[in-house]
């Protein structure tokens, strides 16, 4: 795969599997590049569920209510969800695309989450997106989405539904734009037992990649800290001394430096920084020994 030139701008997160931490990495990731004083926007696009909206609708009480300030996105289709359900797919896609535009002239980065299925919306995000970024928990179940894989060998078979989604993703809008769509896979949640299980799958995870062409790098492990302040509106990256809902902990510091070899593998660039968020470098899967010593 060619090597990521330049900032990516429209970040979508995808992975049809629900429950994969596709929001949870959004939310991160966002707070993340407001910290880096970036511009940012967002785009909810599971109507239904709305977990990045609810967290930053979270946010802006929970910083009213403690008379703090904290960084926020700009939120486009924000609108009240029960009206958006009710346009036709037509109308959804002219709504999407017109906040999309609006979103960039005004943006540096634009993250869209998506819902854990295969909608026209969440297709239209694929196909207007620089870099996906598809989160995986360490399971077969989860691999599923992305790749068959022989039931008796568990030699990789071919690539599977949400792999042809993105394939098609990038074949259209290299017909359409003569732009590539970066995709990164991250392993999410990844626990410290189970060793047997993760060195498997990322043989497979391996395989996929060099047949289907993404990236592999390290998201989050898992940690309470990337779930308990989701009612606060707050993620670890704003943690400060005034910022501070819950009892700070060594294991937060872990988290925050986490999160930051996280962003540092998407090569995203915010023009204040003048360079990558933290040093891009080549993002092998993380192996069993690594993650058992972290
Ligand atoms: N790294 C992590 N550590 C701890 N908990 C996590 C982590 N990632 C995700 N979770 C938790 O896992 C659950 C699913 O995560 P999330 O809602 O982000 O997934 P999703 O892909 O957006 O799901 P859906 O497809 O339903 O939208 C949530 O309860 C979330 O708090
Ligand atoms: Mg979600």
């Amino acid at each position: 795969m060619s090597k990521v030139t330049e900032s990516p701008r429209v970040i979508v997160l995808g992975n049809e599997k629900g429950g994969a931490g596709k929001s949870t990495i959004a939310l991160h990731l966002v707070t993340a590049l407001l910290h880096a004083g970036a511009k940012v926007a967002t785009i909810d696009l599971d109507l239904r569920q709305r977990s990045m909206a609810r967290f930053f609708s979270n946010r802006r009480a929970w910083t009213q209510s403690a008379g703090v300030s904290l960084p926020m996105p700009t939120e486009f289709m924000n609108e009240d969800a029960a009206e958006l359900l009710t346009l036709t797919p037509a109308q959804a896609l002219q709504r999407f695309e017109a906040a999309g535009s609006e979103a960039l002239q005004e943006a540096e980065f634009l993250v869209v989450d998506t819902p854990g299925a295969d909608t026209p919306l969440s297709r239209a995000a694929h196909g207007n997106a620089d870099l996906i970024i598809t989160p995986l928990n360490d399971s077969f179940v989860d691999f599923d989405m992305l790749g068959l894989v022989d039931p008796v060998t568990l030699d990789l078979i071919k690539p599977s539904i949400y792999s042809e989604v993105v394939w098609e993703s990038r074949k259209n809008k290299m017909l359409e734009t003569r732009r590539s769509i970066d995709w990164l896979v991250l392993r999410n949640r990844l626990a410290t037992t189970e060793p047997r299980n993760r060195k498997r799958l990322e043989e497979r995870i391996m395989a996929l990649s060099r047949r289907v062409g993404f990236r592999v790098g390290a998201g989050l492990r898992d940690r309470v800290i990337y779930r308990e302040l989701f009612p606060f509106g707050l993620t670890v990256a704003d943690l400060s001394p005034t910022v501070r809902p819950v009892a700070v902990s060594l294991t937060h510091v872990a988290a925050r430096q986490e999160l930051r070899n996280m962003v540092a593998e998407l090569g995203v660039i915010p023009k204040g920084a003048g360079k990558p968020v933290a040093p891009a470098a080549a993002s092998p899967v993380p192996s069993a020994a690594a993650v058992n010593a972290a």
